[in-house]
């Protein structure tokens, strides 16, 4: 069933509280998510977006409890990801002439994922649609986070549909920020952001800059996952400038892996040290095989820096640190500070390895790093004590 946003606009979006990986496997989501669809009446009735594909049939068949499907004279796929487009293929079945207004690239990634040649009208930033009423104005935001990617904004009513943006992996039966545990909602909406839209973030900058430009006024955000920010919604924007702005908080995260517990070991003297030198930091330590790497990419994004441990192994480091250094990569995190650290047996090549990749990665590495033979004793404990405090000292 519908819920019912103003007089105009009704949700009728799903809640997939069953929801706990996300982007086949890559993403976490602990507290399930929700697709946002927004079922607009005005003079002309709108379609903004469906849900994801498992749930197609059940889509249809709500809407059509909520209106006659050949009511609805434009639809709007804002973005072409499977988890807004996946209804479309259903829907259209039942109304196959409608117009489905998006930009070009997502003409091309809807055609390119359902292969069906339907009724596109290509919009650019500026194009307006009458629809009574209220006008609705397309915002082009190609990389937030596809090409194709776009906002819809609905005069009168004052709505900013957002799409993935400002979104969160967050399901609630409360359709509203202020219906929520706000705390829950900003770790999601800042992890939603580490991880899809951090490798975006000059965009994310230049596209809300060119949004406040046009003098807006906005009274919800609806995005297309979570819930809707009704109270100070603007708080959300104000946050994005704030995380795309080289984000860090007072934070050290030491993410490590081992065999036989010597880098552990090494990883947990390096916190003492950390601890003596500024007791003011947060240091935070994650096992990158036994940590979530979504939750881990989020710890990263918010420190100021970052210790890499894995012991040698085969001349390299162990796979759940490759992993994280790949996903590191790709967040195209900026104005971080890095080293590494690990036990080795014999070549002993992992740390330096760490560090080649960590630069790479974008990170300024401040070490050389720390790495020792086998388990370390007492004095090699104390020495990575003051390694951990040397370390805070570089930052
Ligand atoms: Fe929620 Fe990029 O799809």
């Amino acid at each position: 069933m519908g819920k019912r946003i103003t007089d105009k606009v009704t949700w009728v979006g799903k809640v997939d509280w069953e929801l706990k990986k996300f982007h086949g496997d890559e993403f976490s989501t602990h507290r399930g998510s929700s697709y946002n669809s927004y079922l607009i009446r005005d003079k002309k009735t709108v379609l903004i977006d469906t849900v994801w594909l498992p749930y197609d049939k059940e889509f249809v068949n709500k809407l059509k409890q909520e209106i006659d499907l050949r009511e609805i004279d434009y639809i709007i796929a804002n973005h072409g990801e499977v988890d807004h487009s996946g209804a479309l293929s259903a829907l259209m079945r039942e109304i196959p002439d409608t117009p489905i207004y998006c930009t070009a690239n997502a003409v091309k990634s809807i055609k390119g994922q359902y292969h069906e040649d339907w009724n596109f009208v290509t919009v650019k930033t500026g194009d307006t649609l009458d629809i009574g009423e209220s006008t609705l104005t397309f915002i082009e935001a190609p990389m937030l986070h596809w090409p194709d990617t776009m906002f819809t904004y609905m005069s009168g009513e004052n709505i900013l549909f957002s799409n993935d943006g400002f979104g969160q992996h967050y399901a609630s039966e409360s359709l509203y920020n202020d219906m929520v545990d706000h705390s829950e909602l900003m770790a999601e909406a800042m992890k939603y952001y580490a991880n899809i839209l951090s490798p975006f973030s000059p965009m994310v900058t230049r596209k809300i800059k060119e949004i406040l430009g046009m003098n807006l006024p906005i009274t919800l955000i609806c995005p297309s996952h979570g819930v809707i920010w009704k109270e100070n919604p603007t708080q959300i924007v104000e946050k994005y400038l704030e995380w795309a702005a080289d984000y860090q908080e007072n934070q050290i995260s030491i993410v490590y892996d081992t065999m036989w517990n010597a880098t552990r070991k090494m990883a947990e003297a390096i916190a003492d040290g950390i601890r003596q030198a500024d007791p003011s930091i947060t240091v935070k330590l994650f096992s990158a095989s036994k940590s979530d790497k979504t939750d881990i990419i989020t710890e990263v994004f918010r420190s100021r820096a970052v210790l890499l441990g894995s012991p040698t192994v085969n001349n390299g480091y162990l796979y759940a640190i490759a992993g994280i250094l790949e996903l590191m990569r790709g967040a195209k995190l900026k104005k971080k500070k890095a080293a590494a650290f690990g036990s080795y047996g014999w070549s002993g090549e992992a740390v330096k390895l760490m560090n080649e990749e960590l630069a790479k990665a974008g990170f300024e590495v401040v070490d050389d790093g720390f790495r020792t033979t086998w388990c370390p004793d007492d004095d090699v404990l104390e020495k990575l004590r003051g390694f951990g405090s040397a370390f805070v000292e570089k930052l």
